[in-house]
């Protein structure tokens, strides 16, 4: 007889607050689509979480749109992937009100993109800020996942999930499914063009140093020719991530959008300074970034399509989450309806 193995299931999200960058792709985007025949994927829009920071209703709306045609464009096929916005699944922000009673005061001030993000806006430190995790850990617990990929920064927002996990199933039994963070490897955190040591953020408009999914070939190739590279006298193409970060990052770039190992890399560029290994990773870049980009633009066209596409993932993502918030309603004591 056939034995039905059940793929493990992969959930996470991106906040449609800023345009996609190079760093998102390479170090999330890219590796979702490369794993939808292994696992049962579900990709989210993360509007709910957007607002937390002010944001103008137009924009937003449409970046949650070019968010899911840049989806798409990366390679997440809808056929294989549920890909939904977070705000048509209402049972998120219903499980997040719940799990915000399961969740401590002295937890969610510790986190430190809470302390960050106060620090940088404190005009608008509003409450959702501050509960954000309790809804992350909703968006996540409502899917029962195996997975989640996230970036190193969000590693302590699913650490606390495993908590708020924990306290819940230790009071009414088994409901949620523990699931594991997976930050990947490589391309785990590409930095900043001009300042090797920060994360490339979506968040910082006037960053120079970030490259943006959708930026023309011609801004692309300026901000990899004023990338910088570093201060030493060696001025040779080799990888150390401690003394040569810059250059250590744009062997992370090249090496993703080529394939080629550090060691390659390095060969390839012997007896090439810093101001010739630039311009060619910008090229490489480009011409990785050029068909996403086509595909991006003729989607953004199509709007009936990628309305049929939010529609179908909204249909399946909700089926799963309804399933688990009615299974938390009754555990914790709510009438049936
Ligand atoms: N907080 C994540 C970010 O800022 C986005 C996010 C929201 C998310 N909910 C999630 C990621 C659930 C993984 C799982 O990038």
């Amino acid at each position: 007889m056939e034995e039905i193995v059940s793929k493990k299931r992969m959930l996470s999200g991106i906040k449609p607050s800023g345009d996609l960058t190079l760093g998102s792709y390479l170090g999330a985007v890219k590796n979702w689509a490369e794993r939808a025949d292994q696992y049962e994927c579900f990709y989210f829009m993360a509007d709910l979480h957007a607002i937390t920071v002010r944001q103008n209703p137009a924009d937003l709306r449409r970046r949650t749109l070019e968010q899911l045609a840049q989806y798409i464009a990366c390679g997440l096929d809808p056929e294989k992937n549920t890909l939904f916005i977070q705000s048509h699944i209402h049972q998120h922000a219903e499980l997040g009100w719940i799990l915000d009673c399961y969740s401590m005061f002295g937890e969610l001030s510790r986190m430190t993109q809470f302390k960050d993000k106060s620090a940088k806006n404190e005009e608008n430190i509003n409450a959702g800020l501050f509960t954000y995790p309790s809804l992350m850990a909703a968006d996540i617990l409502l899917y029962q996942p195996d997975l989640v990929p996230v970036g190193e920064d969000q590693k302590q927002h699913v650490e606390l999930t495993h908590v708020i996990a924990r306290r819940f199933n230790g009071i009414y039994g088994e409901v949620f499914k523990i699931p594991e963070p997976f930050v990947p490897k490589v391309g785990a955190r590409i930095m900043s063009l001009t300042n090797p040591t920060a994360k490339m953020s979506k968040s910082e408009n006037e960053d120079t140093g970030r490259v943006l999914l959708m930026d023309p070939p011609e801004v692309i190739m300026k901000q990899f020719k004023r990338a910088i590279t570093d201060s030493d006298t060696e001025n040779c193409v080799r990888y150390d991530k401690v003394n040569k970060p810059g250059v250590a990052n744009l062997m992370t770039i090249y090496s993703a959008v080529t394939g080629k190992t550090y060691e390659e890399i390095e060969n390839e560029f012997i007896g090439c300074g810093y101001g010739k290994f630039k311009p060619m990773v910008g090229e490489a870049v480009v011409e990785h970034l050029r068909p996403i980009r086509e595909e991006a633009q003729r989607l953004m066209k199509d709007k009936a399509y990628l309305e049929s596409v939010y529609r179908d993932g909204a249909e399946k993502a909700s089926y799963v989450a309804e399933k688990t918030l009615r299974k938390v309603y009754k555990k914790v004591g709510f009438v049936a309806k």
